[in-house]
């Protein structure tokens, strides 16, 4: 794997790659990687003659100072991690490389009603840094595929409509979420649960599987209550329990049988915001 901490670098030896035919598939992460960047990887691998990676932990979608301050950081696990996935490239840069003119002057991008709904409504100007740092990694990469994950369904939202807005050519993929064995998502920040929330944090799942389960019985404000109270019985701070369409997250007050719909929770253990979400067959 070849690792570059300057964008001009990994510009020039893209080119060189491209110019030989081979096309790129991208996974950009913020680091503290687990097995389902892995799985991103690997899905690029299987897609692309050439996959690149990028590790930036981008200040400016962090709307929490402290959530930004204790992001994990392990670079040296990540690039073993990414060179068995068979990662080709690497882009690793400072925050000054990304952003020379300071993030005040990159593009933003309007998502519109995506951004004032769940995410969006919860942390206020996250969507705003996840396109300006997208944006500006597109355009250093240039990939013909982007691969993102399900975990974060309305950022996959976010990121098809910066891909229209910048008149983009890559293709997205969405992989499947990556679970633990007890059905929690893998998630970077699940690295900060404590042993006792780490325990409870398979709840969500659980809220998940119910909702998809009893949609037969059609009464979503039911089960909506029920994972609330359990989720806060368990000490979880529930955020929003909600149902969408899975295609635009229109958001629904019950369920509608043929319509494609996407269930979605956001809740608080101690310190640690968990999301997750889940498409009902
Ligand atoms: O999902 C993430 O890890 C980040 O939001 C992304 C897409 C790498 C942008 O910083």
């Amino acid at each position: 794997m070849v690792i570059f901490k300057k964008i001009a670098d990994i510009q020039s030896y893209i080119i060189s790659q491209r110019a030989q035919n081979r096309n790129i598939g991208f996974v950009p992460t913020m680091g503290a990687l687990h097995n389902g960047h892995i799985s991103l990887v690997k899905h690029a691998k299987d897609v692309a003659d050439i996959v690149v990676s990028s590790i930036f932990v981008n200040p400016t979608q962090f709307n929490d100072a402290k959530d930004f301050e204790k992001y994990p950081v392990s670079i040296e696990d990540d690039v073993k991690m990414l060179i068995e996935a068979g990662c080709d490239i690497l882009l690793l840069p400072a925050v000054d490389e990304m952003y020379p003119d300071g993030s005040g002057k990159m593009p933003t991008f309007d998502f519109g009603y995506l951004d004032t709904i769940l995410e969006g409504e919860k942390r206020p100007g996250h969507f705003k840094g996840v396109g300006q740092v997208v944006a500006r990694l597109l355009d250093i990469v240039k990939p013909d595929i982007l691969v993102m994950g399900q975990k974060d369904y309305q950022q996959c939202m976010v990121v098809k409509s910066l891909l229209l807005q910048t008149g983009s050519n890559a293709k997205m993929h969405i992989a499947p979420t990556q679970r633990e064995a007890d059905g929690l998502a893998m998630s970077s920040r699940n690295r900060r649960l404590t042993e006792p929330q780490r325990a409870l944090a398979g709840t969500i799942y659980q809220c998940l599987v119910s909702i998809q389960t009893k949609q037969d019985e059609g009464n979503f404000t039911l089960v909506q209550k029920e994972c609330t109270d359990l989720l806060t019985t368990k000490g979880f701070e529930v955020e929003y329990i909600s149902l969408a369409d899975a295609d635009n997250l229109t958001l629904l007050s019950n369920y509608q049988g043929g319509r494609p719909m996407v269930a979605l929770i956001a809740a608080r253990i101690g310190e640690i915001r968990l999301i997750d979400n889940m498409l009902l067959q």
